[in-house]
C-alpha cells in the first residue's frame, strides 16, 4: 500500500505528505521540469513572471545571490547566467531537486554553490546575500514554516539588500479564478496551504521578520500579473 513516509528521507513531513509527487517523485521531478508543464499550471504566465523577476533582479549589481528552493524551468540558468550574479547560492531540502538544478547549470554560468539546506534553518551567516530570490515556495509551506523561512531570509539578507518574491497575489475574492468554485477548489485541493497564504498579509508579516532580526524592510514595488492573480514583489532591506 502506498505510504507517502517512504519520501520523507530528510524532507519535512508537509513537503513529503502533500507534494511528494511534485517534487521528491523521481517521475514526477522528471515530468513537471518541462516548460509547457509549467506554464500550463502557471495558466500560461511563466515567461511573464520569469521576465518579471529578472528585470527586476538585472537592476542592481549583486556579489552574492540566494535562491531559496529549487524551481522547476530556468530561473536558476537564468540567474547563474546573469551579468550582474557574481555567485549564486542555491539552497533545496529535497536532493532530488539539487541533482535535477544542478544538470541545469549552463558550463559558462558564474559559481553555483549547491546545498541541501531547509529553508527554515538556513545555515549561513548574518547579512550573507545582497539578493534573494523566493519563487513560487511561501505557499507551499504551512503557516508556521513560511513565518520561520522569512524570519531566516531576513536575517541572511544584507542591509541594503534585495528581495524578490513571485508568487500567488492576495486573494481578495475578485478574479475570475477566486470566484470560480471548481478552480478554487482544485487548487486548494493541490496546494494545501495556498488559502492561507492567499489570505495572509505579506508585507506585515515581512516587516515583522525585517524587525526581528534589527533590520527595517522597504517594499520597493510590486508587477500584478494574470489580473493579479499572480505578483511579483520587491522589497530592500
Ligand atoms: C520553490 S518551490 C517551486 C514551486 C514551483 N511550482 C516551481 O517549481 O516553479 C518547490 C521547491 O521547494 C522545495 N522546498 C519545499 N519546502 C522547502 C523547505 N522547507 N526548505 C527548502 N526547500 C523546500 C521543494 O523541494 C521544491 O524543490
Amino acid at each position: 500500500m502506498f505510504d507517502w513516509r517512504g519520501y520523507l528521507d530528510g524532507a519535512p513531513e508537509y513537503l513529503a505528505r502533500h507534494y511528494w509527487w511534485a517534487y521528491l517523485d523521481p517521475a514526477g521531478v522528471w515530468f513537471f521540469d518541462h516548460h509547457p508543464v509549467i506554464n500550463l499550471i502557471l495558466f500560461g504566465q511563466y515567461r511573464n513572471i520569469l521576465d518579471e523577476v529578472m528585470r527586476r533582479y538585472a537592476v542592481a549589481e549583486s556579489a552574492c545571490t540566494l535562491q531559496l528552493a529549487c524551481a522547476y524551468g530556468s530561473l536558476t540558468p537564468a540567474l547563474a547566467r546573469a551579468e550582474n550574479t557574481r555567485e549564486l547560492h542555491l539552497l533545496d531540502v529535497a536532493a532530488i531537486q539539487l541533482r535535477a538544478a544542478q544538470r541545469k547549470i549552463p558550463p559558462s554560468s558564474k559559481p553555483v554553490l549547491l546545498a541541501r539546506i531547509n529553508a527554515e534553518a538556513l545555515a549561513y551567516a548574518d547579512n550573507s546575500f545582497d539578493a534573494t530570490i523566493i519563487f513560487f515556495l511561501l505557499h507551499e509551506l504551512p503557516a508556521e514554516a513560511r513565518q520561520q523561512a522569512l524570519r531566516e531570509t531576513l536575517r541572511v539578507l544584507k542591509p541594503g539588500g534585495r528581495l524578490l518574491i513571485a508568487e500567488y497575489g492576495a486573494n481578495r475574492g475578485r478574479h475570475l479564478l477566486h470566484r470560480f468554485k471548481p478552480a478554487r477548489r482544485l487548487l486548494e485541493k493541490l496546494e494545501p496551504f495556498l488559502n492561507d497564504f492567499w489570505h495572509s498579509d505579506l508585507d506585515a508579516q515581512l516587516a515583522a521578520c525585517a524587525r526581528n532580526n534589527g533590520k527595517a524592510l522597504r517594499h520597493n514595488g510590486e508587477t500584478a500579473l494574470f489580473g493579479g492573480f499572480y505578483r511579483v514583489v520587491e522589497y530592500r532591506a
